[in-house]
Formats: structure tokens, sequence, C-alpha cells
């Protein structure tokens, strides 16, 4: 989608978001599970205008949300909460049960985190699906909005069925979600698509509704059946991640030639059949989404007797990453680390958010301290969600308290106040000019200038 689509669609859009409360019948809607896809979902579509209820069973969640807080860090979503919960048409409750019961239409957001064995763990969308089903009180939609393994939408039907008291009369959908964390509000509102799974006809009409400002704003609507839809999102996923481990592949081939992977990424990207998106090297993908859903999607092949081997291979090629990142800190430190002091900047897994799961950080965080180093880190969000990972590691206020004193310094996160570091300021403030540059944001001439031993990705050239 070009700017000036997304720019008109934005435009449609707010107009229709602003008339949407009057205009349009709304939905009951239940959400449960309020995460990052849970609230963001909840929020936006209670200021589509539909009647929105979110449940979660952390009462001391809701008890924040009912609050005015939100627990997590996600630009832009306060101010839709607070709009809409002040409107009427968004409210918390930790009574999922009740919720369900007074719904139409229930989106199942709760966390699919992965099981030991790289599959998706089914247990809380399997539990919520029960207690759906012991509490139809009438027709429902049950719409699965958590990333389900392709298969999930048929076996949810028959959990319903089983748990339900009496006759039954529901439909299953599934509608998976696109957004990315720290632009998740704008990615909701402004999506690329909106995919709708479902096995028969009748649950289409209200999921229009629920989204009509969005097929109103002319944003591309694709309805499948529930298998494909499925699929679509785990497809999307390892797509993506598979452009990611191809250019961290070739960035580790262009440490090795002196080629600068930043100009090999844009001259490819240029091609309009490759685009420039998704092709910033770095320290491997990490984040709630990526590394688990690409092993579920792994998981979910070898479950029909084959092999996904691009996708698993990008899943070798981000462990080998991680490594890689290792390799380069010890040997720009000569392999004395034992001692040190080393700041790492940026613990989130990228920039925008306060999420550190499966964060590049931890792994160079461990290692250091493994190493004998003490490590000095700092986020501007992620430092409480850090501090319950890695303990053993000294949480700074500030960056400049971090690289005090530090023998290096490295950049885990493409925050933008780690982008337009004061190198001058920073140099006289460490004991040895040492940086390494896990993101390709530091001006590489500037390093150069002031004496700097550094290194960063594929030899990248920043200006
Ligand atoms: C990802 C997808 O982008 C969303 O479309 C999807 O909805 C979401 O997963 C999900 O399944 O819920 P997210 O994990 O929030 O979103 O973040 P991304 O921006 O995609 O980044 C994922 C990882 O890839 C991060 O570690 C990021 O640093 C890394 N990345 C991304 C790169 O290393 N290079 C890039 O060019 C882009």
């Amino acid at each position: 989608m070009n700017f000036q689509m997304t720019f008109k669609r934005l435009i449609v859009l707010v107009l229709m978001v602003s008339v949407a409360p009057h205009m349009y019948a709304s939905r009951k809607v239940a959400v449960i599970g309020t995460g990052y896809v849970g609230l963001v979902l909840g929020a936006c579509l209670a200021d589509f205008g539909n009647d929105v209820l979110c449940a979660d069973i952390d009462t001391d969640k809701i008890k924040r949300l009912n609050n005015g807080e939100i627990p997590i860090y996600e630009p832009g979503l306060k101010e839709v909460v607070d709009r809409t919960c002040k409107q009427g048409t968004l409210s918390f409750s930790d009574d999922p049960e009740a919720v369900i019961r007074q719904s139409e239409v229930v989106f199942i957001a709760v966390g699919t985190p992965m099981s030991d064995d790289g599959k998706a763990d089914m247990r809380y969308v399997d539990g919520v699906a029960k207690m759906i089903g012991k509490n139809l009180n009438g027709y429902k939609i049950i719409c699965t909005k958590s990333t389900v393994p392709i298969g999930t939408g048929k076996r949810l039907r028959k959990l319903i069925k089983e748990s339900a008291v009496g006759a039954v009369d529901f439909d299953v959908a599934s509608n998976p979600e696109f957004l990315k964390e720290g632009s998740a509000v704008k990615d909701f509102l402004v999506p690329d698509r909106v995919v709708f799974g479902t096995d028969t006809d009748r649950p289409l009409e209200a999921l229009y509704d629920i989204y009509r400002p969005l097929h109103a704003a002319g944003v591309p609507f694709l309805c499948t059946d529930i298998a494909t839809a499925e699929t679509i999102k785990y497809a999307a996923n390892a797509f993506l991640a598979v452009k990611i481990s191809f250019i961290n592949e070739v960035a580790q081939l262009c440490d090795r030639t002196g080629a600068d992977v930043k100009s090999v990424a844009k001259g490819m990207g240029l091609d309009n059949r490759i685009g420039t998106k998704f092709l910033n090297p770095g320290p491997g993908f990490g984040g709630s989404c990526f590394p688990k859903d690409t092993c579920a999607f792994v998981h979910k092949a070898k479950q029909s007797f084959m092999d996904l081997k691009i996708v698993e291979a990008a899943l070798a090629v981000n462990d080998n990453q991680k490594r890689f990142i290792l390799k380069k800190i010890h040997e720009l430190m000569n392999g004395c680390i034992e001692k040190k002091k080393v700041a790492v900047l940026g613990l989130a897994f990228k920039a925008n958010t306060d999420d550190v799961r499966y964060s590049p950080s931890l792994n160079v965080i461990e290692y250091l301290l493994e190493q004998g180093a003490t490590v000095a880190a700092y986020d501007p969000v992620a430092m409480e969600n850090m501090k319950k990972a890695a303990p053993q590691a000294m949480y700074c206020e500030s960056m400049i308290e971090a690289i005090t004193d530090a023998d290096a310094v490295v950049v885990m996160t493409e925050w933008d106040e780690f982008c337009s570091l004061d190198l001058t300021r920073i140099k006289s403030l460490m004991k040895q000019p040492i940086l390494f540059d896990a993101r390709n944001i530091v001006k590489t001439a500037q390093l150069k200038e002031l004496g700097f031993a550094f290194a960063n990705i594929g030899n990248a050239k920043v200006e």
C-alpha cells in the first residue's frame, strides 16, 4: 500500500470512526484476554462504535484498567481506551463467564505461548472455549484472534459443543490479527487487509458490521474458510521471518567480503517485487510472535508429514545470528570481558515496546554475565520487564549512568534516543571507546573520526 493510499484511508477512517457510534448497528462484543492483542482489539472495536466488554481472569490487571491505567506500553492506546471508556462503549471485567453470556460475538485473544517441544500451548484457548460452551445462552459467534494452529477452528467447534449443556447454536470463525507491537493501534486502524475465516456465511454479516468503518474506508477484506485464514496468519509471519533471516545471512556474508549490507538491502528492496520493508539486519528476530509462530508452523507441517524447509532454515539462521552477535562482541573486546563494565542499551525486543519476550538483549546480557562482566542495562520503557528475566544485571536510571565508566557499549534496540547518540560525550564518559551496534543506527563516520573501536551488522555504512 503506498503512502497516498494509506493517508486517504486514514482520513476516511477518522471520519467513519467519528460517526460510527451513531451510524451503525453496534454489536455486542466480548474480548477474552487483555494482552497486547486483546486490549488493542477491544479498544479499537469500541472506537468503531461496538459495545465491547473486555475480560481477563487477572483481577489486578482489570483493576488497573478500570482505574485508567494501561498495563502495557503501546503508543496511542491510552487515548483510545480513555475515549471509549468515557463514551461508554468499552468496559472491563474480571468475570469472563458473565461477559460471554452478555455478548453476541466472542473474540478469543488469550496467549498461545510456545511449549517446550515448540508447539503452540493451547491450554488457555481451550479453557476459554470450554467456558464459552458452558455459557452459551443463545446464538454466538466465537472468533479466534490469537494465533492458533491450523485446524483449531474445527477443534474448538467440537470442544464448545461438548462443553455445552442442551441445544446449542453457534458459529466458529477465525479473524487473524496482523498488528505489530509498538505500532499496534495504527496497524489496527489502517491495516493492509482484514481476513475472515468462516465455514458458513451466517457469521459474516456480524463480522462485517463490527469492522464497518474499515470496510467503508476501502481496506481490502478477504473471506476464506477457517483453515485458510489460520494458515494465512502463520504463512505471513513465517514469510516475514524468512525475509529477516535472509538479510541477516547476507549481512554475515557482507562482514566477510567488506560489502555494505545497508546498501545491499536498499538495492534489493527497490525492486518492487521484493520491497524495502523487513530487510533490516539485526540481532535476530525476537518477540512473542515470530519465534513461537515459526516453530508452531514447522510443527504443524510435521504432523502432516512434511518439512517446511525454508522456515526451518530461517529459524536456524536466527539462532546462528544470536550467536554471531556474541562472537562479534567478544572479538571487539579482544576477548577481555571479565571484570569489564558493559553498557547494554535497549532491552525490549524492538523499539516502541516494553516487551522483552525472546529479546536478543537477554542473550547478550546472559553471555556477558557468564563471561564475568558487569552489565549496566538501560531501556526507556522495558527495564521492569527485563529485571524479572535477568535480575543479575545492574539497571540504570539513564543512558548516561549506564555508559559512565563503561569499557564497552552495546546498542541492542533501535529506540530513537539511541539513533542520535552524542558520541563525543559518550567517549568522554567511557573508560575506553568501544561500541557494538546490533541495529545499524550509530553513525559510522563519526565513530571512526572519534577513534572508537566499533562494529555493526554486515559492515553497514550508517549516515
Ligand atoms: C509480528 C508481525 O510483524 C505482525 O504482523 C504480527 O501480527 C505479529 O508478529 C503477531 O503475530 O502478533 P511483532 O512481533 O510485534 O509483529 O514485531 P515486528 O515488527 O514484526 O518485529 C519482529 C522481530 O523482527 C523483532 O525482533 C524485530 O526487531 C525483528 N525485525 C523486524 C528485524 O530484525 N528486521 C526487520 O527488518 C524487521
